[in-house]
């Protein structure tokens, strides 16, 4: 078992720093991708505070499937270019949704949800996933959350 601890109350760009090097470190060598999604939204629900569901969903012809996650179970399969997710997978950019209930066609696995980010994850070009967060919390993700998580993802694309 890994027990990553990282101070939640320093400025964001040091935590996600700090937080892309545990990333970095749980997944250097390993090239399962599902051990690799597994490990990295364990690290992500046990690091950064005031979410309700944090994982994957991969892109499978035109649809995404859930992949692994932390949070309640959630829905499996969702078109490209339907709620936050497949808008994020259909548009090639990160959705961050500060009330999921403003959000047209959001699709609402967790009723607790408020807010959103969800970053898309490109390998050549091409969206091959997304991460998804979720919190209870309204308006929980600023443009601090969304770099940190653009470079989580970016770390991530050639390991999942
Ligand atoms: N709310 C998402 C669906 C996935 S769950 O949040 C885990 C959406 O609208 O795409």
């Amino acid at each position: 078992m890994y027990d990553f601890t990282i101070d939640t109350a320093q400025p964001k760009p040091a935590f996600y720093r700090e937080v892309l090097a545990a990333a970095d470190a749980l997944t250097a060598g390993e090239p399962d991708g599902i051990a690799n999604m597994a490990n990295i939204a364990a690290l992500i629900w046990q690091l950064v505070p005031e979410l309700n569901w944090a994982g994957f969903y991969r892109r499978v012809g035109n649809e995404l499937v859930v992949g692994p996650f932390c949070g309640k179970p959630a829905c499996i399969r969702i078109p490209l270019g339907r709620g936050v997710c497949g808008t994020a997978a259909a548009s090639g950019k990160t959705q961050l949704v500060a009330d999921v209930h403003a959000f047209p066609g959001h699709i609402a696995c967790d009723a607790a949800s408020r807010s959103e980010l969800v970053v898309p994850v490109f390998r050549d070009g091409a969206v091959v996933a997304v991460i998804d967060l979720d919190s209870p919390l309204p308006a929980r993700f600023d443009a601090d959350d969304q770099a940190g998580f653009e470079a989580l993802a970016a770390l991530v694309a050639d390991r999942i």
